[in-house]
């Protein structure tokens, strides 16, 4: 019913728009000017709206598809199925009516507008909130308004609505109901919110949510830590503060436990290691500040490299993806992703096992991005050696030369950076 009054008011726009561009009518809405039309004609009109509905959705090609992405798009559509010589015919008819009809004409049209006037987000949002406010409610409605908020937060302006309204804190308490189907939707919403959005980032973060979804990643129920572990993500991605506070919850050995558990779904694993690339990145992007140590913990950098052993192709670009990051640190070592790791092999095998899979013509695009992304981590990787190789030729060269005899200031500063010092002898 709603979206016929829509049609119907609509084909009124249509009107006022097609005859104030022909005739040069003044169309001022204060002023008026506007036609209204007789209640057979909104009889004809309505009937019309709906044949043309109903045509064009079971064509299935309509632009009309159920919505329109904006008020602007709605009213180029009717005037796009309007006929201007009918319209035009009509706009001339209104003109005739007598002052107190127009009036009553206006007076109908302003009941409609009422009717019209849906609801704000922010209504529907405060609604849902008092919903969840309320104790008594039972399990089902209590999830339904959960589901409306999610669906209420994605545009950034009613997230940005939700802690003003009360939200932030609802939701958060719904992380602790004792169904897990209404902490999981509890925890995407959270995440939902804070995604890409700085201001509701720091707004979950000072009301404590982080450790406590953080828990929630270790739940056995999957569907839980998977939605837990996209609101930590959410929450910590490029935000100084919630990664320091995520370290400082042991969030590193959260990631190793399930990197190193081959028994977690995979869904869970790959945004693990999805996690650890983006922690990395954003390491190696904010070259002021210090790395965070955790992330050249050689368990963790072996977890990741084990796997690349994975037969999951995505997985195993992930996995890439985040060790390719990785060794992108300052602090990483080259000897580290060596020695301890066995990137070498690793990456070796994973040669072999991709140039298998070109075999299959079907993937064969997707395996060859994969490959290139592999050989660039082995570039990467082998620069990464080079550099400590050179290096310590470079002491060792200079330790050879220099030490013993007099050197120059230059060579000082080089032996102190370095941190050799000669021998006294
Ligand atoms: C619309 O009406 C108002 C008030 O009568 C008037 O000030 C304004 O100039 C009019 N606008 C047009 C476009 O005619
Ligand atoms: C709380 O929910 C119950 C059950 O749905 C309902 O009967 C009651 O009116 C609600 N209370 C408030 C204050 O909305
Ligand atoms: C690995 O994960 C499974 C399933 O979540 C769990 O039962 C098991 O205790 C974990 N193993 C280790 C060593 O943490």
């Amino acid at each position: 019913m709603g979206r016929t009054l829509w049609l119907l008011l609509l084909f009124w726009l249509a009107v006022v728009i097609m005859t104030g561009k022909a005739d040069g009518i003044n169309n001022n809405f204060t002023s008026g000017g506007l036609f209204w039309s007789t209640a057979k004609e909104e009889g004809d009109l309505l009937h019309k709206a709906e044949a043309q509905d109903d045509s064009t959705t079971s064509a299935g090609d309509g632009d009309f598809d159920g919505g329109f992405s904006s008020l602007d798009g709605m009213l180029q559509w009717a005037i796009g199925h309007s006929d201007p010589v009918k319209l035009k015919e009509r706009a001339e008819d209104f003109q005739r009516l007598s002052p107190s009809e127009l009036n009553q004409r206006q007076m109908d049209v302003k009941e409609l507008m009422e009717k019209l006037k849906t609801p704000s987000d922010a209504q529907l949002m405060k609604i849902a909130i008092d919903d969840l406010k309320n104790s008594s409610l039972s399990l089902e409605d209590r999830y339904r308004a959960l589901q409306e908020l999610l669906a209420l937060v994605e545009p950034i302006d009613n997230a940005n609505d939700l802690n003003k309204l009360g939200g932030l804190l609802v939701v958060m308490e719904e992380l602790s109901n004792p169904d897990p189907d209404i902490r999981t939707i509890a925890a995407w919403i959270l995440g939902k919110a804070s995604q890409n959005n700085p201001v509701v980032q720091e707004q979950v973060l000072e009301l404590g949510a982080l450790a406590k979804l953080m828990k929630m990643v270790k739940s056995s129920f999957a569907e839980e830590a998977i939605k837990a572990l996209y609101a930590v993500s959410a929450l910590i991605r490029n935000s100084l503060v919630g990664q320091e506070l995520f370290y400082a919850e042991t969030g590193s050995v959260m990631l190793q436990d399930i990197l190193r558990n081959a028994s977690i779904d995979i869904r869970l694993r790959m945004r693990v290691v999805s996690l650890v690339g983006d922690l990395a990145e954003s390491q190696s992007e904010d070259i002021g500040k210090a790395e965070m140590p955790s992330l050249r913990d050689r368990i963790l950098l072996k977890s990741v490299v084990d796997l690349t052993a994975s037969t999951d192709l995505d997985l195993q670009e992930k996995a890439l993806v985040a060790i390719k990051n990785l060794l992108q640190l300052k602090t990483t070592e080259a000897l580290v992703f060596k020695n301890f790791c066995a990137l070498d092999d690793a990456l070796d095998k994973m040669r072999k096992f991709l140039h298998d899979l070109m075999a299959d013509e079907s993937r064969r695009d997707y395996v060859m991005d994969v490959e290139n992304l592999r050989s660039e981590v082995e570039f990467i990787f082998h620069e990464k050696l080079e550099e400590v190789v050179i290096g310590s030729g470079f002491i060792y060269y200079c330790y050879y030369h220099f030490c013993g005899v007099p050197h120059s200031e230059l060579m000082n500063q080089i032996f102190c950076h370095l941190q050799v010092q000669c021998h006294s002898t």
